[in-house]
């Protein structure tokens, strides 16, 4: 085991140690476990870089050739699980590097030139965000469709809109989907913000202080399509900014998920019955036969927690470190790639129960006339012909004790009790207690009413088509 680790320390670090490094570090040090999963990224940034080192003359054409080659058969020896990887060569990094000096000999040994694994880990985590940010995108993409869809082809289902969990007053069941969706796309700019972030190339900033080749940064990150490159060596190698942009949209989509799911856990319970999720989405019970257990919601909003400790956990990670690299930021790859894992999971664990799911508009209907959802029209009625709002409140106020005292029926008030709290009501109330006509009362823009929630699924059609074509 010692002679083992003594000849690897020798291997991958070279002449500077003549003694074996102990077996818990080589625990503790190894990331390949995980890193492993940035193979292509980090084969792609390695033939951008070795192109960039042939076009200024550090390489010939035929090391080039040689080197991508190489790098090409390792990516599919690896896309095959034919791939060895290594614990003792611990990374990602020095596994590719390894196998193709062993493959290719000298040229491989020179691709690490104006290089380092410092530069090189912080532009592979920065490819691999960008690549899963378009995933990612368009599973955002798929739920706001569903969303709308549901918001467009319930355009007529009036539910209760709450606040306090305590029915407030009617709403289309099309503005509660359509809040939701703007939600999400108030998440998608987050994204955005994320990727622009990530879009810059660090490498060719060496270990920190820069490489001592007269290198062509920019021609490097043009290879691999990125915006730029960063600005400044020692901060190109420290800066994790970008990953903590990610693991924070993702902490704020998960936090807007969690609310939804909570929703849908209530409405499909026996004692809302507003929703039916589908078999295909519901777990039984091992011991009650009756039960069909949202499971899916639950997971989804369960998961937010980790979400929230991902951002937590990388914003405590880097607050101590002194600039440039420190190898605590290794630290950052399970972080990020959980986030990404449980993003993705959840987005699709909600377009599937959305796609499905069934709603009962008698139950949401039923909801309404057990409660006195049009009192707040009824006061408006009143402020119309004349009646101070204040004192048009404490009238309805009055009518609701009653029918609370009374046990009557505040939807079907005869006439002549409500002229007894207010001379003012008229024939035209009839209309006016009527939950199902209340949305299309709501005059203000952006409200439950027909015509404005129209106008926002076209807005939102607008923002998902205006994406397509970029
Ligand atoms: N595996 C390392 C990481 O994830 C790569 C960079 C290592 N650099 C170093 N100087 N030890 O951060």
């Amino acid at each position: 085991m010692k002679k083992k680790t003594e000849t690897k320390n020798k291997k991958l670090w070279g002449g500077r140690f003549a003694g074996a490094s102990s077996d818990i570090t080589e625990r503790m040090s190894a990331s390949i476990q995980y890193d492993a999963r940035l193979y292509r990224q980090d084969i792609r940034g390695s033939i951008a870089h070795a192109r960039m080192l042939k076009k200024t003359g550090i390489l010939t054409a035929a090391e080039l050739e040689a080197i991508e080659k190489g790098l090409r058969a390792i990516e599919k020896e690896i896309e095959e699980g034919r791939f060895e990887f290594s614990a003792s060569l611990e990374d990602i990094h020095m596994n590719i590097e390894a196998a193709l000096t062993e493959r290719i000999g000298d040229a491989g040994r020179k691709l690490h030139t104006a290089r380092s694994r410092n530069d090189q880990i912080a532009l592979d985590l920065r490819l691999y965000l960008l690549d899963e940010a378009e995933d990612i995108d368009r599973l955002i993409v798929s739920l706001v469709s569903v969303l709308t869809t549901l918001a467009e082809t319930n355009i007529d289902v009036v539910m209760p809109g709450y606040t306090h969990l305590q029915v407030a007053q009617p709403v289309r069941f099309a503005q509660h989907m359509l809040a939701h969706a703007w939600a999400l796309l108030r998440d998608r700019e987050r994204l955005r913000r994320a990727e622009r972030a990530s879009s810059l190339s660090p490498l060719g900033a060496g270990a920190m202080a820069g490489v001592n080749y007269p290198t062509d940064r920019a021609y490097t990150a043009g290879e691999l399509g990125l915006a730029g490159i960063t600005a400044n060596s020692m901060d190109s190698v420290s800066d994790r900014d970008f990953a903590l942009d990610f693991v924070y949209f993702a902490a704020m989509l998960g936090l807007h998920l969690s609310r939804f799911c909570e929703e849908l856990v209530l409405w499909s319970s026996a004692e809302f019955g507003f929703i039916r999720l589908s078999d295909e989405v519901t777990t039984g019970s091992s011991i009650m036969p009756q039960k069909r257990n949202p499971d899916l919601a639950e997971l989804v909003r369960g998961k937010t927690g980790r979400l929230y400790g991902n951002l937590v956990s990388l914003l405590t990670m880097l607050k101590g470190l002194p600039l440039t690299y420190n190898r605590d930021l290794q630290e950052d790859k399970e972080r990020v790639f959980d986030s990404v894992d449980t993003v993705k999971l959840s987005l699709e664990g909600m377009i599937a129960m959305l796609s499905g799911i069934r709603i009962n508009t008698e139950a949401m209907k039923a909801a309404l006339y057990r409660n006195f959802s049009t009192a707040t029209d009824l006061a408006d009625y009143l402020a119309r012909k004349g009646v101070p709002f204040r004192q048009a409140h404490e009238i309805v106020g009055g009518l609701v004790r009653h029918c609370e005292e009374s046990g009557a029926d505040f939807f079907a008030l005869p006439l002549e009790t409500l002229r007894g709290f207010s001379e003012h009501f008229g024939e035209d109330i009839r209309e006016i207690l009527n939950p199902e006509s209340s949305p299309e009362r709501k005059l203000s823009a952006g409200s439950t009413a027909r015509g404005e929630i129209e106008k926002q699924i076209a807005a939102v059609k607008k923002i998902l088509e205006g994406d397509a074509d970029d």
